[in-house]
């Protein structure tokens, strides 16, 4: 049996072909998602991976859904914490729920998801973690204070959970995506991503979902051992860090 690759926020967007590349390269993968039944189920149907519901914000349901999808494939190898949520507005009109929502789902989430895999990693002296952290975690963003903040926060987390999984065989790396073709652009104004973003992008245009899912495999692969702590940034040279 092949390893076994747990993709949070796997059935859609960036989430939904890093399920499938994990899949194309030999993983037995299991893809959760928190609400869309309806889309979770064509996904399940057209690509035979199978989808867990949960909220990665809540820590119980998480390590529930993650003994459950042990049960059913086997001890997870590969962890990708790709679950997240935008709730944009500027500062001035962020509200304490905007703050909660974002940081429980994006950056306790992050927490929730890897914690009850790591210690059969360390056990098995194996795992890959990737966190999809943000091009907006690296340079902030104007409106994104909330997300921001968790998108940095979870570099925090990959270069400590780097050092202290080193020695168990365990490598955990970012990667930080610009502005990618998925549902989550839709809740920035059409004029914004016309006028203000996309003229940001020296590439003139948005990334594909595939091309953050090369950058997982990559990094989930045997061979990429010796690549811990790390960012893979991928933004059509929006900006370097
Ligand atoms: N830089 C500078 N000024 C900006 C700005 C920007 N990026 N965006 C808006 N403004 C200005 C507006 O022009 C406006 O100025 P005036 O009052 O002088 O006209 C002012 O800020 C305030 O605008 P509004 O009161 O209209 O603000 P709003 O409440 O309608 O919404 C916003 C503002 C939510 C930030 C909206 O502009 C927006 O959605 N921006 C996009 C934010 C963004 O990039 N999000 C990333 C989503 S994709 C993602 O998160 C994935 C990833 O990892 C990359």
């Amino acid at each position: 049996m092949g390893r076994v690759a747990l993709v949070t926020g796997g059935s859609r967007g960036i989430g939904e072909a890093i399920s499938k590349a994990l899949k194309a390269d030999g993983f037995e993968v299991a893809a959760t998602y928190a609400g869309n039944d309806e889309k979770a189920a064509a996904f399940t149907a057209a690509t035979g991976i199978k989808t867990y519901k949960w909220n990665v914000a809540d820590y119980e349901a998480s390590a529930a859904g993650i003994a459950q999808v042990e049960a059913d494939l086997g001890p997870i190898d590969v962890v990708v914490a790709n679950a997240g949520i935008t709730r944009d507005a500027p500062f001035h009109k962020m509200s304490p729920e905007h703050w909660k929502e974002v940081v429980d789902t994006n950056l306790t989430g992050v927490f929730n998801t890897i914690h009850p895999v790591w210690p059969g990693m360390r056990e098995r002296k194996f795992g890959r973690v990737v966190v999809i952290s943000s091009i907006n975690g690296q340079k902030g963003q104007f409106g994104q204070v909330n997300y921001a903040a968790t998108k940095a926060g979870d570099l925090g987390i990959v270069r400590s959970l780097a050092q202290e999984g080193a020695r168990a065989g365990i490598t955990a790396n970012a990667v930080c995506p610009g502005y990618i073709d998925t549902d989550m652009m839709k809740a920035v104004p059409e004029k914004v991503l016309n006028d203000v973003i996309l003229p940001q992008i020296p590439a003139g245009r948005l990334g594909q979902p595939e091309e953050i899912a090369r950058c997982v495999a990559f990094l989930a692969s045997e061979e990429a051992g010796f690549i811990n702590g790390s960012t893979i940034s991928a933004n059509g040279a929006q900006f370097f860090s």
